[in-house]
């Protein structure tokens, strides 16, 4: 593609949730890649920092948010930022709360998940192809990533400009089917088994990232009580949605403020990856 800088490569992939469809960054060039396993979600934008960093930025629900959670292309989304060289991918999500101190408009950077999708989508890329491999997961996201931009999303979160906004680590995210809602008995159990929120996506994105030998961490962004909260009414979309939108716009400014410092870690190899190379004893298969 032309207009993209092969002197700067592209090495941080952007992957927006609900009610973050772009970024506010200088647009350089929009690129649609077909994969084996289809085309992405949202055609990927290739944006520009003032710097001249570029990074690659994928709506995981398409631009109109017309895509569900459980047929988000996740390999395709995957293997479409891999190929454009990307080796550090910051998600965001929306999420619901499942803990009190964790109140919606709180940002949270969460360290473990819970696997409650039902199995209905494809989620690795060692399927039908005649190699048997198990990717380690024990520790879902990128634990050297997340040392790396906690302390950038908190100090753009306590400098927010219209008054400081929470944020929250060391927390686990389930991750369920949807497209309904849990029932509050769903909810007080996931309580119990230690969950502090709750999405649609953070499954199989995060495990098809690891597979494909990308460092992953997601940055969600609370919207509700999900509806273990007994004296409450259960979460609505209306609710969702009135939050999502002030979300959207400080997930923006982290954008702005930290993918200069990522990139030059990454570049610079002061951040040691931990997803480079992950695969290489995973793969059973004889060769
Ligand atoms: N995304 C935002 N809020 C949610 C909730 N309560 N449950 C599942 N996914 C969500």
């Amino acid at each position: 593609v032309a207009e993209m800088n092969s002197e700067k490569p592209i090495l941080v992939g952007v992957i927006g949730g609900s009610g973050l469809y772009k970024l506010d960054m200088e647009i350089v060039t929009t690129v649609n890649p077909e994969t084996p396993w289809g085309f992405p979600s949202s055609p990927i934008t290739i944006a520009a920092l003032p710097s001249g960093t570029q990074i690659a930025f994928l709506a995981r629900h398409g631009v109109n948010h017309s895509v569900t959670p459980t047929e988000v292309p996740a390999r395709a989304n995957i293997a479409a930022l891999k190929s454009l060289g990307v080796q550090v991918i910051v998600a965001f999500s929306a999420v619901g709360s499942l803990r009190e101190e964790i109140a919606p408009g709180d940002f949270v950077i969460p360290n473990s998940i819970i696997d409650r999708t039902k199995g209905i989508r494809p989620s690795t890329y060692f399927q039908d192809v005649g190699i048997v491999a198990h990717a380690m997961f024990g520790d879902a996201f990128d634990n050297e990533l997340l040392a790396f931009i906690k302390p950038l999303v908190k100090k753009v979160l306590d400098e927010h400009p219209e008054g400081s906004v929470k944020m929250h680590s060391e927390k686990t995210v389930v991750c369920m089917e949807g497209p309904q809602f849990s029932t509050r008995a769903e909810s007080e159990m996931y309580r119990t088994w230690g969950g502090d929120i709750i999405n649609m996506s953070v499954l199989p994105e995060a495990k098809l990232a690891r597979e494909a030998e990308i460092s992953y961490a997601m940055i969600c962004t609370s919207t509700d009580y999900d509806c273990w909260r007994v004296s409450e009414e259960p979460v609505t979309v209306a609710e969702v949605v009135k939050t999502l939108h002030k979300n959207a716009s400080t997930s923006k400014l982290i954008t702005v403020s930290i993918l200069d410092h990522l990139h030059e870690a990454i570049a610079s190899q002061s951040l040691k990856l931990k997803a480079k190379g992950n695969m290489e004893y995973s793969i059973i298969t004889k060769k």
